[in-house]
């Protein structure tokens, strides 16, 4: 049976700015009495005449009666001190991101609420179990998290401190599901879950535009159109803004210990000592000025499609090459799975997928000189680019053969320096191997960590389903071959990864 907070019961939001709006609108929508209190004079009743005209506007379009509308903007009533919070059964605070202040707030707050009323703190960064250290009532404490813009992103991290009863945590969590929202359990510790598990989406892009594997353009375009990912690492850094990307990535580094992990950027340090923040500056990676040309991503000029193509095996890869060169009415052989697990050969040149190995290091490894490898898809029947990359080895007509390939079957192909794991297969295993780390900690379970990044940011897939279709067995092998080439702890596979790999053989025999 639902805990939920009835509707009945009023709900105070403290700080009136981009989320406690939001989520005064949210409790305010799913019928309950909202008080709004904002330290800057006038900044509640701003934020209650705004989210009026939201309802309105949400009744123009249908989704609403205009009696509802005019209920639920009834139900927001600013507030002039903490002192008129003596009826509320939950507080959600939203105000500055600041330890301290957060302290002193919810300290007067205890004395003011009723024993059973439930303090929630929309923290992103801050330890729910520090915060809750100075109160008499630290089981009263939690942190419910919600996404920006809270309205509309449905996921709600409901992080539970040291201290926090575990009913309490269940209340916010049907509380949250009563609110329209899907919501998730987390241990507080640093970065919760989608600030955690998404720093390798930003961290591996930095790292291979570092070393030169393709312009920001191309790493863009790859992860979009081959990864699913709605915006590719540096458009959404610099959407997020570089000062605030970078203090997260900090700040869960230095929470860690300085776990090489979570390294932060020397790149994306420049960009924020050069004030070069993002969008909201102009300028980022890319320039937002009137009339800036945006950079286009380098893609392979057409060439023939080769001649002599046999596919191997029934990878997803070697499946959609069939399907969609048969579409274009491109001839091609096909043949059984081959030991080295090659996708295709066209003459002397053969095709692999990545196994986080170079493809200089893969063709000395098999004696291959003409080897090329290609990254993971998303979903190789949709994609729409895949990047490559050939080994040093490997003359021209290598490159040649597999762009002709690829592009006969309707791909656009960006050619990469080679960089070991390629883009897409390194962002998505270093991805899992986070998420499964935190599962290992038992900060949240697996099913919570897909469901967390998928709401949260929008990932196309959750990153342990992901890692799952791909195969755990590939995606450890990636992960030990970045490990090797790099010889960093960053890429250390995560004991459940392993655990599970292992567990696999057995059911398997
Ligand atoms: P904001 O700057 O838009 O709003 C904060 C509001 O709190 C301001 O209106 C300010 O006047 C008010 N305020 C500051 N100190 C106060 C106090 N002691 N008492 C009452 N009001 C006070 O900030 P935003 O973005 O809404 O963030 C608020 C909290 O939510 C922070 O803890 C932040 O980390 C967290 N958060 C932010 C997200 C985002 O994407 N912006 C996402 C999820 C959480």
């Amino acid at each position: 049976m639902s805990q939920a907070l009835p509707a009945t019961r009023v709900v105070a939001v403290i700080g009136a700015g981009a989320m406690g709006a939001g989520i005064a609108q949210v409790a305010a929508q799913a019928g309950h009495t909202v008080r709004l209190l904002d330290a800057r004079e006038g900044a509640a009743e701003q934020a209650i005449a705004n989210i009026r005209k939201m309802f309105g506007k949400l009744a123009d379009k249908g989704r609403m009666s205009a009696e509802q509308a005019e209920a639920a903007g009834a139900r927001l009533l600013p507030a002039a001190s903490n002192q008129e919070f003596a009826d509320a059964a939950l507080v959600v605070e939203a105000i500055v991101e600041n330890l301290d202040v957060k302290r002193k707030l919810f300290a007067e707050l205890e004395d003011i609420v009723a024993a059973d009323a439930i303090l929630a703190t929309n923290t992103s960064s801050i330890s729910v179990t520090a915060i809750g250290a100075a109160l008499k009532r630290p089981q009263q404490l939690v942190g419910m998290h919600f996404f920006n813009p809270a309205p509309l992103m449905k996921l709600v991290e409901v992080v539970s401190g040291l201290a926090t009863d575990r009913q309490v945590a269940e209340i916010i969590y049907d509380t949250s599901v009563a609110w329209g929202k899907t919501p998730v359990h987390a241990k507080s510790t640093p970065g919760f879950i989608v600030n955690r598990v998404a720093r390798p989406y930003y961290a591996e892009s930095l790292r291979l535009a570092g070393e030169g594997a393709a312009d920001i353009a191309t790493l863009d375009a790859v992860l979009r159109e081959a990864g699913g990912f709605r915006m590719g690492p540096f458009e959404l850094m610099d959407m997020i803004g570089h000062d605030v990307n970078f203090a997260v990535t900090k700040s869960v580094w230095n929470a860690f210990y300085n776990d090489q992990r979570f390294l932060p950027s020397l790149m994306q340090q420049d960009l924020v000592d050069a004030g070069f923040l993002g969008r909201k500056t102009g300028r980022g990676f890319y320039d937002y000025a009137e009339g800036a040309d945006k950079p286009q991503p380098q893609t392979a000029a057409a060439v023939a499609a080769p001649a002599g193509i046999v596919l191997h095996g029934e990878c997803p890869l070697a499946q959609a090459l069939a399907s969609r060169l048969q579409q274009a009415g491109v001839a091609f052989t096909q043949q059984p799975a081959q030991a080295d697990g090659r996708v295709a050969q066209i003459g002397a040149t053969a095709l692999y997928l990545t196994d986080g190995r170079t493809a200089t290091q893969r063709a000395h490894a098999l004696g291959c000189n003409n080897l090329v490898l290609v990254d993971l898809a998303l979903d190789y029947t949709q994609a729409t680019r895949l990047a490559v990359a050939a080994a040093l080895q490997a003359d021209a007509t290598a490159v040649q053969a597999v762009t002709g390939l690829l592009q006969a079957a309707g791909y656009a192909v960006s050619v990469l320096r080679d960089v070991p794991g390629l883009p897409v297969m390194r962002t998505v295993a270093m991805l899992a191997n986070e998420a499964a780390d935190a599962v290992n900690q038992g900060v949240c379970d697996v099913d919570s960590t897909d469901v967390a990044m998928q709401l949260g940011v929008n990932y196309p897939r959750g990153p342990l389903a992901w890692a799952r279709q791909v195969g755990l067995e590939q995606v450890r092998t990636v992960l030990a071959h970045l490990a090797q080439f790099y010889g960093e702890d960053r890429y250390r596979v995560s004991p459940w990864i392993q655990q599970q790999v292992y567990a696999g053989d057995v059911r398997h025999g």
